[in-house]
């Protein structure tokens, strides 16, 4: 039988302010934990008896991955499954159905990634264990706002007061609408959008904003949008999840997609304190020249990641209240 009582991460609309500060507080203090061997120690011994459990019904490198290391430096046990089509899956088994038998199993919870908004909500009320999202279709990745938010912490030293410019395919692109939504938790942020025709911003995210009182902008035009920026957050196209106008504007335009790459002379319109961030994986929306540039920081918030996901973990199973 699932249980209420449960501390699931479904959607970052579950976090408050104070909240969100406790978990980034721990992942500053797990920082300095880790010796020169990569090493954790944590305060209080490690999570020793403890099963992180990965269902992963879709493709993922850093969600599935980042989720095991953080899992292991805290000392738990790790299983995880990133082929679930081939499980029986494949005979017709249902998400309530898999979740009941992995709950059986006794992990101590299990992160989710999936293909439909929502299935995380849905397998949270099957689950005997609490479910992190790691992401559901083009709903939320909430784990990885998280850390999107804590690496502008890191780096630019705030979360309020930020003018952030978003784009690339803000319509399927989950990781912008969580980022989005924990950003219009903070005073002061204003948000340019900028993508191709049909890969606009959702019309939710805007109502979230109008109703905060929160300034948003949609252009096409980078040249401005760049040189007033704090944060540049730029995304690829999940051709994964294209919708059928989506499928037919770039059959129309071909190359549409690729109108937004971000090189030498994008980055020069940045100012020096500026960031440029990306979840990854990128598929040429950025140019590896720029790599080297220090505004370009989308591998430290990789890093930042492993940080954050060992708090998420901390906070599902009680150790941060
Ligand atoms: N950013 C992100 O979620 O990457 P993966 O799909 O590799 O997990």
């Amino acid at each position: 039988m699932a249980s209420k009582n449960l501390r699931h991460l479904l959607s970052v609309d579950q976090l408050d302010t104070e909240l969100i500060e406790r978990m980034f507080t721990y992942a500053d203090a797990a920082a300095k934990n880790f010796d020169d061997k990569n090493r954790f120690h944590r305060p209080g011994g490690p999570l020793q008896g403890h099963i992180l459990h990965r269902l992963f019904y879709k493709e993922s490198t850093r969600t599935y991955e980042s989720f095991g290391f953080a899992a292991e430096h805290l000392g738990m046990g790790v299983q995880g499954s990133q082929s679930v089509q081939f499980s029986s899956v494949a005979k017709g088994e249902t998400l309530e159905d898999t979740i009941r038998v992995i709950s059986a199993y006794l992990p101590s919870l299990i992160v989710l990634r999936s293909a439909k908004a929502g299935d995380a909500a849905r397998a949270a009320e099957f689950a005997s264990v609490p479910i992190v999202n790691g992401g559901d279709g083009s709903g939320e990745h909430p784990t990885q706002g998280l850390y999107d938010l804590y690496t502008a912490r890191e780096e630019l030293g705030r979360t309020s007061n930020l003018k952030v410019v978003m784009g690339g395919d803000l319509s399927n692109g989950r990781t912008a609408r969580s980022f989005t939504k924990l950003l219009a938790k903070y005073p002061g942020n204003s948000f340019t959008f900028i993508s191709p025709p049909t890969f606009e911003m959702g019309d939710d995210i805007k109502q979230m904003l109008d109703e905060k009182g929160l300034k948003y902008t949609e252009t096409s035009e980078l040249e401005t949008a760049f040189k007033e920026a704090d944060i540049v957050y730029w995304t690829r196209v999940q051709t994964e999840r294209l919708t059928d106008e989506q499928a037919k504007f770039l059959k129309a335009n071909p190359g549409a997609d690729k109108k937004y790459v971000i090189g030498a002379k994008e980055i020069a319109l940045m100012r020096k304190d500026a960031r440029l961030m990306h979840p990854l994986p990128r598929v040429g929306e950025i140019d590896p020249a720029i790599d080297n540039d220090p505004r370009a920081i989308y591998f430290d918030q990789v890093h930042y990641g492993l940080r954050v996901r060992m708090a998420i973990i901390e906070w599902v199973l009680g150790y941060i209240e």
